[in-house]
């Protein structure tokens, strides 16, 4: 199934308006739309004073155009009575100062008196549309954790903390020892005395921050689960999914991904490019109206492995967003060429945000499929052109990816909680790995720590303070080559060096011990030689005792890459080029085949089918392939072509 949806807010329009906008909707080849995540002072006004009506009404409306509707529980905007009813429901930030009423997602995950609310509105949600036909699906909730709230340092979460570090330690001589709370006299006589580590003059113990972090990432999954065991009771047979974000680390969204029947995302590519602080003004100018050629695919890659391979896109850019520092209009194309990249990787829908841009409150420079008057803008003839390709892609089956990268949430807080380098970030880590891979014309899967390993013939593991014994027991399993690199098995589960020095439990594949971490400003790279070539390391060289031979070395002749039969281990993080001659190499040793690629240009396979994709804002021409039959474009790809072909040597 490969289908189109559209976000649409019915409590934004007058009535008479629904059945003209189902209707074109359905005649644009939409078959999906969400509705509801934000109208809960709509479905209750005033406490106690129900009206889903009109929902019925729309779930009808929809019914008589064949679209299926998938209803968001409306708990990410608690409205102002509820919020005045008990007014220490409002999440606090890290200054302590309450996230105040007047936007969104003003409430904190572990409020007992907030949760028993959302349980009262999902049960009176799932009485009135819960087994209506058109109901296709529930999104729980709104983006748990956008503008900055997947963290909330209220005196509920102080409390539920304490239960939690209970829970955990059984006893606090335990949690004390485990946390190393000797150190500055910071040990606790009991749980109750434990503070959240926040305002503290300066760094809290870093274990103390990093069980808050989980303690966080586990109310947000428990927030989630009270309101899918509602609703799998009283709405059976209904699919449930979480519209995750880009760039979001605050909570660990592979065990949200576990309790969910799909993963779904939102992504903003000229949204991303001009805000994630990844990009060089140069590179942005370059891409100012594609996005970047591997942000949105490496959330593809991520967001399939969270939702255990089904996974659509809930929100998609349809022209000039509102939130970026700036927001520029998109080649006309992208909206179409988005999309398509996402069904590459296997998203079985693809949902644009929103149906119509709204004329009124704070996303009023946010571009819909319509303008705020009703007439179509640019977005909605590419959907309708999407729509008609559709069927080339519908019996297609996403095969397993040819490179294996393993990402981690906790890996990402360990890393931030103590950066040692300020300029050290796991997520710019993962992107350039991800990105060496891409450009080589590689398919990737994204794989958390548990996953089965087998069968990949390379690994990539960009860092990984936090080795599990499950991981280390899936490496055992596998015969492929596995690429370290630096800060691996750096801290045990409590966030201490380990007694082995790092890279800790790894020291079982390859016999190296960590002495020293040197860690260096941007202006002061490293110089490696590898063949005929030098490159860098930067930011963060690890010093080593070992017997191994290194394979590379920097200047000064410490080891910069060693190799232990099929496990290779980074000392440094090596400079885009260094990464691209690495990962080319392995690539080549392992016999995977590799697409020649333009720069700027992107390929993906799906089942028989090879997509190429030009985010450059110029054309350029493709070398023509032998065994592949053209089914889309052309060799000649404009700036937002896409060209599909069929490869006549996988057709079934
Ligand atoms: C998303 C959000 C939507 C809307 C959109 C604007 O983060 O889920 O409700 O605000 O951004 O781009």
């Amino acid at each position: 199934m490969r289908s189109l949806g559209v976000c649409y807010y019915p409590e934004h329009w007058n009535d008479n308006r629904w059945p003209v906008d189902l209707r074109q909707m359905q005649s644009l080849g939409i078959r999906y739309v969400r509705v509801g995540e934000f109208a809960w002072s709509r479905f209750e006004p005033a406490p106690g004073k129900l009206n889903f009506g009109w929902l019925q009404h729309f779930l009808d409306l929809a019914g008589s155009e064949q679209i299926k509707v998938i209803v968001g529980t409306p708990t990410a905007t608690p409205p102002k009575w509820l919020v005045d009813s008990m007014p220490d429901m409002l999440a606090l930030d890290e200054n302590g100062l309450p996230l105040q009423f007047g936007s969104r997602r003003h409430y904190c995950f572990s409020h007992e008196g907030y949760r028993n609310e959302c349980r009262r509105i999902v049960i009176q949600l799932t009485e009135a549309v819960g087994n209506h036909p058109s109901l296709f699906g529930w999104q729980i909730d709104n983006e748990f954790g956008c503008h900055g709230t997947a963290l909330s340092y209220s005196t509920a979460a102080r409390g539920r903390f304490q239960q939690w570090l209970q829970k955990r330690y059984q006893d606090v001589v335990s949690l004390n020892e485990a946390w190393g709370n000797v150190f500055w006299s910071m040990e606790y006589r009991n749980f109750a005395e434990i503070e959240l580590p926040n305002r503290t003059p300066t760094d809290p113990n870093p274990a103390h921050r990093l069980d808050f972090q989980r303690f966080s990432s586990d109310m947000i999954v428990e927030f989630m689960q009270l309101q899918i065991e509602l609703l799998r009771r009283l709405s059976p047979g209904r699919l449930i999914t979480h519209n995750f974000m880009g760039q979001s680390t605050g909570f660990d969204h592979f065990a949200a991904g576990r309790e969910l029947d799909f993963a779904s995302w939102d992504m903003y590519p000229l949204g991303f490019l001009a805000s994630v602080p990844l990009f060089s003004d140069e590179h942005r100018l370059h891409y100012l109206r594609s996005g970047d050629p591997d942000y949105g695919s490496l959330h593809h890659d991520l967001y399939r492995a969270c939702g255990r391979g089904r996974w659509w896109i809930m929100e998609q850019q349809p022209g000039p967003v509102n939130w970026a520092p700036y927001n520029p209009a998109p080649f006309p194309g992208m909206v179409r060429f988005w999309a398509l990249e996402a069904f590459a990787h296997g998203a079985e829908v693809v949902s644009f945000f929103r149906w119509r841009q709204a004329p009124f409150a704070q996303e009023q420079h946010h571009a819909g499929l319509q303008l705020p008057n009703g007439e179509p803008d640019a977005g909605s003839a590419e959907v309708a052109q999407l729509s008609g390709e559709l069927p080339i892609l519908a019996d297609e089956k996403l095969g397993r990816g040819d490179v294996a990268l393993v990402f981690d949430y906790e890996a990402c807080w360990t890393i931030e909680i103590q950066p040692q380098s300020k300029q050290f970030t796991y997520p710019e880590e993962v992107f350039r790995f991800y990105r060496a891979i891409r450009q080589r014309g590689l398919d990737v899967d994204i794989v958390p720590q548990d996953a089965d390993l087998t069968g990949y013939r390379l690994i990539v593991v960009p860092s990984l303070p936090i080795v599990r014994p499950e991981f280390l027991e899936g490496l055992r399993r596998t015969s492929g080559t596995v690429l370290f690199g630096p800060r691996l098995g750096a801290k045990t589960e409590n966030f201490q060096i380990p007694a082995k020095l790092p890279p800790g439990p790894i020291q079982e594949l390859m016999p190296l011990r960590v002495i020293r971490v040197d860690s260096l400003p941007l202006f002061a790279p490293q110089k490696v030689r590898w063949g005929e070539r030098t490159y860098t390391a930067h930011k963060w060289i690890e010093h080593v005792d070992t017997d191994l031979e290194p394979i590379v070395r920097y200047e000064d002749g410490r080891g910069a890459l060693f190799r232990c039969e099929r496990f290779l281990y980074l000392t440094g993080l090596p400079d885009d080029q260094w990464l691209n001659a690495i990962i080319e190499t392995l690539i080549t040793e392992q016999k995977i085949s590799i697409t020649d690629l333009p720069l700027g240009v992107r390929t993906r396979c799906l089942g028989s089918l090879r997509f190429f994709f030009n985010y450059n804002p110029h054309p350029v021409q493709l070398e023509s392939i032998e065994d592949l039959e053209v089914l889309v474009g052309d060799y000649k790809l404009p700036p937002a072509g896409v060209l599909i072909g069929r490869d006549t040597r996988r057709t079934p």
